[in-house]
């Protein structure tokens, strides 16, 4: 599985491809070489060129089927290590045709293991053992050839020249691996909050459903009775009256209290009306009556009115802050500071609770803190959650458009 997330999300047909043309040229390359191979050489060679045909046919046919699909990754090495033999081949049979001929084919050989792992997104290990047997392949024919008689130098630096290929492609291969790693991991945080996000929606709905057709459904009803009384049972004595007039008044402004928090809790009307510093102030000063934990506001340099994303933007991330400081903290006090740092916003919520304990990792991992990071994210900001004694919220966000907010 863990192998599923390093590339076969995305079909290997397009590699397979190229792998297959990359065969198919090599197998019309291979008749050149008749011109300068003596009659016994080329019967030594037909052997590989049937190999390589066998080769280059089976790429074409996998690129076409869903085993290629399904085995790509495990099929790759023996495209390039059935590659690499033929090259050590040529080697072998043509050791006289260039001095350079030995660098020749170790960098082509270095070219072709880079190709592979990149096509094929090799993690590192699987890079390291091919090149270690393309490594020992040609240190073989070297041996042979230099034991015929044969100058070792050029055969020398030609494997020290592969060998430092085989590096590179190595440490390549692991940056890649790390690259894909955290793309993996982001993948799946974005997948859980996208879930996450759609059971909100739903929860956010049933609890709206729920408090219109309880508190505020029940409220209108009990007024509805008290107009019917008025209207089949006039009282005769004014006090009565009067009476019956303030409770179906109390009735009406609780009701209007009710619509209110639902309304302000949906969507706050004074980050509208008001802007962030009022609307964060009043946040903060309900979170001190409803918890009872000390919260604190204050704002430095920040202009009146932001752009509207950033607004809502610092108001979620502070809801979600002081949210989490109630549910996970245990703390006393929490302080929340605003303020402008150059082009900047800056919003930070620290508390003096227990800090982050880090937990083991479950499929219950919440998703607010990758909320955060994802509003922070697509506004172009940063995030940093330190802990210490309790815990440290610090987002920035670039405001652009920050000057022409106050001209
Ligand atoms: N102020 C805090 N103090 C201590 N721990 C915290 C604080 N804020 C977050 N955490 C830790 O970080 C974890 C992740 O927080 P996050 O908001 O992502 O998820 P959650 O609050 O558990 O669930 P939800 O998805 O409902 O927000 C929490 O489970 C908690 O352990
Ligand atoms: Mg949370």
């Amino acid at each position: 599985m863990a192998d599923d997330r390093h590339g076969a999300d995305l079909s290997p047909r397009p590699q397979l491809r190229i792998a297959a043309l990359l065969a198919v040229l090599t197998l019309l390359f291979m008749p050149l070489q008749a011109y300068y191979l003596e009659p016994a050489a080329l019967l030594k060679v037909a052997p590989f060129y049937v190999f390589a045909a066998a080769l280059g046919g089976l790429l074409l046919v996998l690129t076409y089927t869903a085993l290629g699909v399904r085995y790509a990754q495990e099929l790759s090495p023996l495209f390039a290590l059935g590659l690499t033999a033929e090259m050590l081949l040529y080697l072998y049979l043509e050791p006289y045709a260039t001095p350079t001929y030995p660098a020749i084919v170790a960098n082509l050989m270095t070219c072709l293991l880079m190709g592979t792992t990149v096509l094929f997104a090799w993690p590192t290990w699987r890079a390291i053992l091919s090149g270690s047997l393309m490594v020992a392949g040609f240190a073989v024919v070297a041996a042979i050839l230099t034991s015929r008689g044969l100058p070792t130098a050029p055969f020398g630096l030609a494997i020290g020249s592969l060998v430092a290929g085989v590096v590179t492609v190595a440490a390549s291969a692991r940056v890649m691996d790390r690259f894909r790693a955290s793309l993996a991991q982001r993948q799946d945080e974005l997948a859980a909050f996208s879930t996450r996000l759609m059971s909100v929606h739903e929860e956010e709905r049933r609890r709206v459903a729920r408090e219109l057709h309880e508190e505020l459904g029940s409220s209108l009803t009990a007024i509805l009775s008290y107009l019917w009384l008025f209207d089949r049972h006039r009282p005769e004595d004014v006090e009565t009256l009067q009476s019956r007039a303030a409770d179906a008044r109390r009735l009406v402004a609780k009701t209007i209290a009710e619509m209110r928090e639902l309304s302000q809790d949906l969507r706050p009307s004074a980050l509208d009306d008001y802007g962030l510093l009022p609307s964060l102030d009043s946040q903060v000063k309900t979170f001190t009556e409803r918890h009872g934990i000390v919260a604190t506001f204050s704002a430095a340099g920040v202009p009146e009115r932001l752009p509207a994303d950033i607004e809502t933007a610092v108001y979620r991330i502070t809801q979600e802050a002081l949210t989490n400081v109630v549910r996970h903290a245990g703390a006393r006090h929490v302080r929340v500071v605003l303020a402008a740092v150059g082009d900047e916003i800056e919003l930070e919520v620290e508390d003096d609770g227990v800090g982050i304990v880090t937990k083991p990792k479950n499929g219950d991992a919440g998703t607010g803190l990758i909320g955060i990071r994802e509003r922070v994210r697509a506004l172009g900001g940063s995030v940093a959650l330190t802990s210490g004694s309790g815990a440290h919220l610090r987002v920035r966000l670039p405001v652009a458009g920050k000057r022409a907010m106050r001209a």
